[in-house]
């Protein structure tokens, strides 16, 4: 069991942010799509958190900012994509306590909702469920048990509807039909 802590990024951790993206996808589509949203200025700094250990970057998690717009309203909120644990010390907790941490961090700069698209049997356990049950709908196609929302704090979605707004890095660098952010393996 490796010993590891949560901070925000510095600088200095951009190219192994952009290594262990690349490397735990085993393509490098989120790698690139963290280079464009920084580049863009799409996420606060704060909400860019990596769990080191020994010096070493072993795992990522980033919250850009995204809008769910509707004809009454446009709110702000935050994806979680991606996340992401080096394989050598994946099933450590080392996910969980970055979506934690990264979701105190959330509540601290004021943003309350939070968006994914990943897997049904992963994220639930972090109080996400299918943003279908609210009347928020993914701009692209997505099943929807793996399209998900939270509420960071009560009634944070209370009246919340309509449909997600991602920065435009997402399409360019992603492609508009898949979805990053997703748990791209299977169960093992
Ligand atoms: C998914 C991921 C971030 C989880 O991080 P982690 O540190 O390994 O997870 P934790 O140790 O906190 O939690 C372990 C739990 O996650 C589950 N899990 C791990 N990988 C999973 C996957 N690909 N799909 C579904 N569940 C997964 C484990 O089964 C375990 O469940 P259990 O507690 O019921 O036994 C990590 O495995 C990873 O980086 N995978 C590759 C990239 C990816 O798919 N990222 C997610 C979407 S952006």
């Amino acid at each position: 069991m490796a010993s590891f802590f949560i901070r925000t990024e510095v600088p200095e951790d951009i190219p192994a942010i952009h290594e262990v993206n690349a490397v735990a996808f085993a393509h490098d589509d989120e790698a690139r799509l963290v280079d464009a949203l920084r580049e863009n200025g799409d996420f606060n700094p704060e909400l860019s958190l990596v769990a080191v250990s020994r010096d070493r970057i072993i795992g990522h998690i980033l919250f850009p900012e995204i809008t769910i717009e509707s004809e009454e309203a446009a709110v702000p909120a935050v994806a979680l994509a991606p996340l992401v644990v080096h394989p050598d010390f994946q099933c450590m907790g080392i996910g969980r306590s970055l979506i934690e941490v990264g979701f105190e961090a959330c509540r601290d700069i004021g943003y309350h909702i939070v968006v994914v698209v990943g897997h049904p049997g992963y994220y639930p356990r972090y109080g996400f469920s299918p943003a279908s049950n609210y009347g928020i709908v993914a701009p692209f196609e997505v099943a929807d048990d793996v399209f998900m929302v939270n509420a960071l704090i009560p009634e944070a979605l209370a009246g919340v509807h309509g449909r997600v707004r991602y920065p435009k890095a997402f399409e360019m660098v992603v492609g508009a039909d898949k979805n990053p952010g997703r748990i791209t393996k299977p169960l093992s």
